[in-house]
């Protein structure tokens, strides 16, 4: 009997070792998981680099479009650094980054200037410049297009945006 309770305490003492023993251990690295499936998608503005990536990108398309003699008459009386501010601002905010765009929506902003179909193409080509200039991956130039193209309608002014085909004939004097 007395034998039995023996074995029994450590029988009891060695479990209770043994399973502190195993709870010390470190977890057994387990097989490879996988990523976890629900990562944080990054914003389009992190992915771009954040603010500074973002300013540097548009101080240099600023820079082309002064440069660019089919479309720079535009901006003949622009205040370059108000602007770069204010598109800095705008790209920012509107690719889920901190900033706050103050300036005036699109269509008040362009209205009046009778900017064409080409116009707003040549501005997105001295952007895609900038874009490439800075090695800009596909995927997040492509998205920040696809977020500018959304503001074409207000830009484009409606009797700049017809064609030869649509518009009415010249009259003649
Ligand atoms: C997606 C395309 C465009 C975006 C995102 C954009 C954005 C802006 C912004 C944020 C402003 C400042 C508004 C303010 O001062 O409150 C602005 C002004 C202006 N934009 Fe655009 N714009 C676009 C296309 C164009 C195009 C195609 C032209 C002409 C070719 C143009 C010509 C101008 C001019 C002349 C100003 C006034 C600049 C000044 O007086 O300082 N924009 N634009």
């Amino acid at each position: 009997m007395h034998s039995f309770v023996r074995k029994l305490a450590i029988a009891i003492v060695s479990v209770g070792l043994a399973g502190t023993a195993f709870a010390d251990t470190p977890a057994k690295p387990e097989a490879k998981k996988e990523a976890p499936a629900k990562a944080a998608p990054k914003s389009l503005y992190d992915r771009l680099g954040g603010k500074d990536a973002i300013t540097a990108v548009v101080k240099d398309f600023v820079g082309n479009v002064v440069a660019d003699k089919r479309i720079n008459k535009f901006f003949a009386k622009a205040d370059g650094a108000k602007l770069t501010d204010h598109l800095v601002n705008q790209v920012c905010q509107a690719t889920g980054g901190p900033c706050k765009y103050t300036g005036k929506d699109m269509k008040t902003a362009h209205k009046g200037m009778g900017i064409k179909e080409a116009d707003f193409n040549a501005l997105v080509e001295d952007l895609v410049k900038s874009l490439d200039k800075f090695k800009v991956p596909k995927a997040e130039k492509d998205e920040l297009l696809g977020a500018l193209g959304g503001m074409k309608g207000d830009i484009v002014e409606a009797d700049a945006k017809m064609d030869v085909k649509t518009a009415p004939p010249a009259t003649k004097k």
